[in-house]
């Protein structure tokens, strides 16, 4: 007997399972991929992961609990040990009164975002996304049945979101505001004057939460420090949603362990989301999460050293790079360059490159250099190149886009 197989579109398919198309980042790195097991020497600048291994003392700890026989089910919200120390971690670093009873912990901090939205949004709710976004944040909104509202932010503008175009966009329907500090794609940050702007704007409108993702907040550089709501407008911190996890600053993608902070209630009803969806994240991996969170933090300073200097390398190539105008991120591990001069020129064989994704493909096929095009985070004319591969990598890499380059019309 044949699975039976189900057309694109088929009403046997949910309405919001078609309108989750996949993810385009994903679907990018996954034909860098496919070229390198064809055996081309494919250098993807597409990834979102550090290219570290998790620090040694994580991964004992881990074994050791193990071990010790911790392999079944823990509380839904996570261990008590695991929300005390985020509790604790969150109250220092934010300045906040945080129990652990205002803490959940989940199996990736996407997974965070995801159950917040359900939590707090429904048909007929709006939610304000600056672009450009993380590709991930409008599929959450569908999925909670809500709607997203896209407000395009410019490079003058250093593509922060405004408080002249949040007030704008802001209406009674509104009922959340999406902040990533810093941001992936643009690795751009807010400083205390931007957030003071906003929380004044917010300050009108108390139905709205700020769902903030500061999962890059501890990969910073140079003179940016990472801010919240909470330091600067304590009134706002009130209705604001804290997500971060383990992913990135410790290199932990794999163990899928995000956090959440917020009011108990929020925290409740995200538990009892949780709680008939994944039960818990995974008793391994929280045991370490405990560990990043309370051990030596030597080790996000180590890899945080190798992606600023990266970061630097790479900015001055770009800077050599006549036509892709990049600026210099405050944090994470991206670089958001502008690419619209180059749209519109000639490949070799005469055809012209219309769009970022063309042009994205003919550096994948040319120089095998993958990088994302902008218009997966609602950003056309752009390409996003991540530094989470080693120097002598990326240096190569913006080699290969310069010959690629001279060879347009
Ligand atoms: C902005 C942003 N938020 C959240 C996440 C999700 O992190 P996690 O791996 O903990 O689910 C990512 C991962 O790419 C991200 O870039």
């Amino acid at each position: 007997m044949e699975l039976r197989s189900i057309k694109w579109g088929s009403p046997l398919l949910s309405d919001i399972a078609q309108k989750i198309t996949p993810s385009a980042t994903l679907a990018l790195s996954a034909r860098a991929k496919e070229m390198a097991a064809q055996g081309h020497d494919v250098i993807d600048l597409t990834v979102g992961q550090p290219d570290f291994n998790t620090p040694a003392p994580i991964v004992e700890a881990a074994f050791r609990k193990v071990r010790e026989g911790a392999t079944g089910y823990t509380p839904t919200p996570g261990t008590t040990e695991l929300r005390e120390a985020v509790a604790r971690v969150f109250g220092d670093d934010y300045g906040l009164k945080v129990s652990p009873e205002n803490v959940i912990v989940s199996p990736g901090a996407k997974y965070s975002l995801t159950i917040a939205m359900q939590a707090l949004l429904g048909p007929g709710d709006k939610v304000i996304i600056p672009a450009p976004y993380w590709v991930s944040y409008p599929k959450m909104a569908a999925m909670a049945g809500a709607e997203s509202v896209i407000l395009e932010t410019t490079m003058e503008d250093n593509f922060r979101l405004t408080a002249e175009s949040l007030e704008e966009a802001l209406d009674d329907n509104v009922k959340m505001l999406v902040l990533n500090n810093p941001s992936n794609p643009t690795g751009v940050g807010y400083n205390r004057r931007d957030l003071e702007k906003i929380a004044s704007v917010l300050s009108e409108y108390p139905r709205v939460w700020v769902l903030c993702d500061d999962i890059y907040r501890k990969l910073v550089y140079g003179s940016f420090k990472h801010l919240s709501f909470a330091e600067v407008e304590p009134d706002i911190s009130s209705r604001c949603v804290f997500v971060d996890g383990v992913s990135k600053a410790y290199a932990m993608t794999g163990w899928r362990i995000g956090f959440t902070v917020g009011p108990k209630e929020l925290v409740g009803a995200m538990t009892r989301l949780q709680g008939h969806s994944t039960s818990c994240p995974a008793a391994v991996s929280q045991a370490a999460a405990l560990e990043a969170l309370t051990g030596d933090q030597g080790c996000v300073q180590d890899m945080l050293n190798a992606f600023t200097s990266r970061r630097e390398k790479m900015l001055q190539r770009f800077s050599t790079i006549e036509k892709i105008e990049v600026i210099p991120p405050d944090g994470a591990f991206y670089v958001f360059a502008n690419v619209e001069r180059i749209i519109g020129m000639k490949r070799p064989d005469g055809s012209v490159i219309s769009d970022d994704t063309e042009l994205g493909d003919y550096f994948l096929e040319d120089a095998h250099v993958a990088g994302v095009p902008g218009s997966a985070f609602g950003s056309p004319g752009h390409l996003r190149f991540s530094y989470a591969a080693s120097e002598s990598r990326i240096m190569e890499a913006l080699d290969r886009i310069q010959v690629s380059l001279n060879k347009l019309d």
